[in-house]
C-alpha cells in the first residue's frame, strides 16, 4: 500500500490511451490499493491509474455517501474534497467499457485531481451502461446514473487520454489554464 505521486496538466503522460488488463493478478490488486490509498489521501472520489502515471485499464471510485443531484457543489469529476468522515464504499473498474449512454444529459460542476482546483461545468449523458471487472477478474455490467455516471464517464476518458477540459469551450479551457497557472505561480 503506497501514496503515489498524482500527475497533473500538462504532463504528456495523461494524453496516452492506457492498454487493458491482460490478467487480473496480485500485481494489479496492488495497483488497485496503490490507487485508493492515493485517492483518500487527495480527498478524490475517483481515479484513473494514468493519474498516477500507469498505463492500464483501471479506475477506482469512492462517492463516499455523497448525495446524488447536489449539482453546483464544486466537484463532480474526481476531485470533490470528499468528506473524510463520509463512509467508505470502494469501487475498483478493471477494463471499464461504456456500452450505451443515454441521449439525456446531466451537468456537473467537474474537478480533476490533475487539474487541481479547477472546476468547469460538463454536460455528459445522464445514464451510462458500463461493463468491467472486479478485482477477482469477475465480469460485471450495470447502468449508473447521477454523479456515479459522470464519474464514470469522467474516469474512463482518462483511460482514453481525455480530460474534462475537452469537453467545454477553448475559451473556458483558456480561463482555467490560466487561473491554474496563476495558482502554481502563487505556490
Ligand atoms: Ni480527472
Amino acid at each position: 500500500m503506497a501514496i503515489l505521486p498524482i500527475v497533473e496538466v500538462p504532463d504528456p503522460v495523461l494524453r496516452k490511451v492506457c492498454e487493458p488488463v491482460a490478467e487480473v493478478t496480485d500485481e494489479v490488486r496492488g495497483i488497485v490499493a496503490d490507487m485508493f490509498d492515493t485517492m483518500y489521501d487527495a480527498r478524490g472520489i475517483g481515479l484513473a491509474a494514468s493519474q498516477v502515471g500507469i498505463l492500464q485499464r483501471i479506475v477506482v471510485i469512492d462517492l463516499q455517501e455523497r448525495p446524488e443531484g447536489d449539482e453546483g457543489d464544486e466537484g463532480a469529476g474526481d476531485e470533490a474534497d470528499a468528506d473524510a468522515g463520509g463512509t467508505r464504499n470502494p469501487h475498483a473498474f478493471i477494463n471499464p467499457e461504456l456500452l450505451s449512454v443515454s441521449e439525456e444529459t446531466s451537468t456537473y460542476n467537474e474537478g480533476c485531481l490533475s487539474i487541481p482546483e479547477q472546476y468547469a461545468e460538463v454536460t455528459r449523458p445522464a445514464r451510462c451502461h458500463v461493463r468491467w471487472l472486479d478485482t477477482d477478474g469477475q465480469s460485471h455490467e450495470q447502468e449508473f446514473d447521477g454523479l456515479m455516471a459522470t464519474c464514470m464517464q469522467h474516469e474512463i476518458d482518462h483511460l482514453n487520454g481525455v480530460l474534462f477540459t475537452d469537453h467545454i469551450s477553448r475559451l473556458k479551457r483558456g480561463m482555467l489554464m490560466k487561473k491554474l497557472d496563476k495558482m502554481r505561480r502563487n505556490g
